[in-house]
């Protein structure tokens, strides 16, 4: 379809829910409105696609919602729409409601699906990253990223007072399924003496040899942040292999979990998700498709979607090196 034809867009988020997917459905809803389209908010994600859970969105439906964590549309992990039939039904509502072109806010899963949806239905897409995890090639952040890693140095700083007091030696989870970006970036800001990445396997051994040092450095608190998606199991099953071989040493375990996916989102993240929702709904009326936005080098950048979730995003290898460096 040609963009000079396209006359309603439905926007939708997807997924594990990311603060400033708000801000982002609002900048969709105000630059479509400016541009003289109509704009249909599908509810629930590719879930309520199926089941055509639609609300025609106006300037005012988005008031008030900037500063929200969350999403007002709604997020949800369909399991229907990986099947064809499921993908049918949702084309078939799409057509339905004359929504002629959709701006899908998401992660991998969510672009993987718009993706295999493309390839059979030719229905324009452009997608927006929002996940906390910022493991998505094409952009060097994503939405939600800076306020989930913010939110989980808060809860650093404040396990860092309790651990020294006491002298314990923490391992603090934060969420990261296949990627260390925020392990890394909390490693780095809240003083870490170690931290563990799926994109980096570090051995048991490796791991007593580092704390043998901490500990030789006659620092008795210490904390280890461990990304969830980690080899070794995540930061409880660490804890206990390690209880063993520091008998003396006293360990805690904190799973910061779901905390790190709200709250109202940085000041970082709502400017990230203004310039990206723009930016989407211009590149469907440009005429291009089938794209996700990001933003590379502070410049918008359109990446194919396949190889948004297709190619891996790498983690900077030399920030390992500093948190060790710095321990
Ligand atoms: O993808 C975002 C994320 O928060 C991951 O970091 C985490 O592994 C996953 O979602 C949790 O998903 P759910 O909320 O469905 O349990």
């Amino acid at each position: 379809m040609g963009a000079e034809a396209i006359r309603r867009i439905g926007v939708f988020t997807s997924g594990g829910d990311a603060p400033g997917m708000n801000a982002c459905i609002r900048a969709v809803v105000r630059t479509a409105l400016h541009h003289g389209l109509e704009v249909i908010g599908i509810r629930r994600g590719y879930a309520g696609m199926i089941e055509g859970d639609f609300v025609e969105m106006d300037a005012a439906s988005v008031s008030n919602i900037i500063q929200l964590g969350g999403t007002i549309l709604k997020s949800a992990r369909s399991e229907a729409f990986k099947t064809p039939e499921g993908r049918a039904r949702a084309a078939q509502q799409l057509q339905q409601a004359g929504i002629q072109a959709l701006v899908a806010i998401g992660g991998d899963g969510t672009f993987r699906g718009a993706s295999i949806f493309h390839e059979e239905y030719g229905f324009p897409i452009v997608g927006c990253p929002g996940t906390i995890d910022n493991d998505l090639f094409g952009t060097d952040e994503t939405i939600g990223y800076d306020t989930a890693v913010n939110t989980a140095l808060q809860a650093i700083d404040k396990i860092r007072d309790t651990a020294d007091a006491h002298d314990r030696l923490f391992f603090i989870e934060v969420m990261g399924r296949d990627s260390g970006f925020i392990a890394l970036a909390c490693a780095i800001g809240g003083g870490a003496e170690l931290v563990l990445v799926p994109e980096a396997f570090v051995d048991l051994d490796e791991i007593r040899e580092s704390l043998y040092r901490v500990l030789a450095h006659k620092r008795r608190s210490s904390i280890v942040v461990v990304a969830e998606g980690d080899e070794l199991g995540g930061a409880q099953k660490l804890a206990e292999k390690l209880r063993p071989i520091f008998p003396d040493y006293e360990m805690r375990v904190t799973v910061l979990g779901h905390i790190q996916r709200g709250g109202s989102p940085t000041a970082r993240d709502r400017m990230l998700a203004t310039r990206l929702g723009v930016a989407a709904v211009e590149a469907l009326l440009d005429g291009h498709d089938n794209v996700m936005v990001g933003v590379i080098n502070n410049e918008i950048h359109l990446t194919p979607l396949r190889n948004t979730w297709s190619k891996k995003k790498t983690i900077d290898y030399d920030l390992l090196r500093l948190v060790q460096l710095l321990s």
